[in-house]
């Protein structure tokens, strides 16, 4: 048996893509106490040589599934675009490696979430970004984060339009609080629901510690059917 595979991917960098991915991983684990729970990033740029990225270290820490034993296929030096990034050292990102990669970790564990570098429509390489991607590993959830700012009715709306033509279903959004809130923060989940109503909006995540937010990670990955 395959385990259910949750892909977090967002309308772009530095938006809370981790922070939910980490989040939902931790509050899967404890939820289902004794199985293994998995949180993974395939594709990380910005990694000095021979680390770990930061980001699939704080996915590591929160799995009770040992990702240590399978490295990310794509730790990349520069701190750009993946496909950038992989150029620049000579690779090419391959959605076949990264399926393979992932198929045993979905035969050993019991949850996977994966978290995609950059947002939906992000390049991998040239002719590959993250949603064709995402049609080859063909997830059983697809989360998308988007910062509770203005400009986010607009990434949103392009971005699940552009989803749905591709033949991606988005199971859920989940709003980012940012760091600096402006005048539409705290009413984009509403006007989201007037101008779309058929967006799975699942929740406005509050700027706090993962501790502070768990019950929001409870409630999306109940929301979810996870
Ligand atoms: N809900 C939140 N509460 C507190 N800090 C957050 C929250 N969302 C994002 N951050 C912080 O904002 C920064 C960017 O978030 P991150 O999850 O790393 O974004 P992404 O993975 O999309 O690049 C990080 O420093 C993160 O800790
Ligand atoms: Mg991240």
């Amino acid at each position: 048996m395959s385990a259910p595979l949750l892909l977090v991917t967002g309308t772009g960098t530095e938006i809370g893509k981790t922070v939910v991915a980490v989040g939902l991983t931790e509050a899967w684990s404890r939820r289902d106490e004794g199985r293994a729970i998995a949180g993974l990033k395939p594709v990380e740029s910005g990694v000095p040589h021979g680390d770990l990225g930061p980001d699939a270290v704080a996915l590591g820490q929160v799995s009770t599934f040992h990702v240590t034993r399978f490295t990310p296929p794509y730790l990349l030096m520069d701190p750009v675009s993946p496909h950038l990034a992989a150029r620049r050292e000579g690779r090419v990102v391959e959605p076949g490696v990264i399926h393979r990669w992932l198929a045993p970790i979905r035969q050993e564990a019991d949850g996977v979430v994966l978290e995609l570098p950059g947002g939906l429509f992000t390049p991998l390489a040239e002719g590959l970004t993250n949603a064709d991607l995402i049609g080859k590993l063909a997830p059983t959830k697809l989360l998308l984060v988007a910062p509770d700012r203005i400009g986010v009715l607009h990434d949103i709306l392009a971005t699940s339009r552009a989803a749905r033509a591709l033949g991606l279903t988005i199971d859920g959004i989940v709003l980012s609080t940012p760091a600096v809130p402006d005048a539409s923060t705290a009413t984009n989940a509403e006007e989201l629901t007037r101008v779309a109503p058929t967006l799975p909006i699942l929740a406005v995540l509050p700027r706090a510690s993962r501790a502070a937010n768990a019950r929001h990670f409870d409630a999306i990955l109940h929301q979810l059917g996870l």
